[in-house]
């Protein structure tokens, strides 16, 4: 594994990230700025499952949003490689990205668990109720993690 990292480190696309003045800024720019979008779409969705917010019926405010989600998060996860090739070997052994990680993990995870209690077990049943919350926590999370890469 520490092979790999060193490779991509020493990658084209790495050097040039490197010796660019507007690749990272841009890639750390676009990462949250997708975030943002991701973040809100995300909230919009479990918060009307959750009935904090009022609207069309959940499954319909998800199936309209969810594209727009994996879009942003398509854009999140291609800049954030971008801001990793550069020093890949000294972020893959920090504290605070490999638990960003493990939570995107866990996200990803409960979102398929609530995208199956949605379609099989109706918008109100305990376990899309509480899908939506653990997303919202998991993402908060991911975010904050985020953050903290550059200070531990
Ligand atoms: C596979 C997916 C991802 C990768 C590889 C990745 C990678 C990174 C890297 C390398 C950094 C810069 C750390 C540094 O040196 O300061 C970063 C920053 C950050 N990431 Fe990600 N990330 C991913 C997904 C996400 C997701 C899903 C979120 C939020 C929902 C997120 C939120 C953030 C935030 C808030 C920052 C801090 C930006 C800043 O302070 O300028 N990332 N990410």
């Amino acid at each position: 594994m520490t092979e790999l990292w060193a490779a991509l480190e020493g990658s084209g696309l790495a050097a040039q990230v490197r010796e660019s003045a507007v690749l990272y800024p841009a890639a750390n720019v676009l990462h949250v700025l997708a975030v943002l979008v991701f973040f809100a779409l995300v909230a919009a969705m479990d918060l009307r499952i959750l009935r904090v917010l009022r609207g069309p019926p959940p499954a319909r405010v998800v199936a309209q949003l969810r594209p727009a989600a994996t879009g942003a998060l398509t854009v999140i996860v291609a800049t954030g490689v971008l801001l990793l090739l550069p020093e890949a070997t000294r972020i893959v052994r920090n504290p605070a990205f490999l638990a960003k990680l493990a939570v995107i993990g866990l996200a990803v995870v409960n979102l398929a668990a609530n995208d199956v209690a949605l379609r099989r077990g109706g918008d109100r049943s305990f376990a899309v109720q509480a899908t939506a919350g653990v997303s919202l926590a998991s993402w908060l999370a991911v975010a904050a993690l985020g953050r903290l890469i550059a200070y531990v």
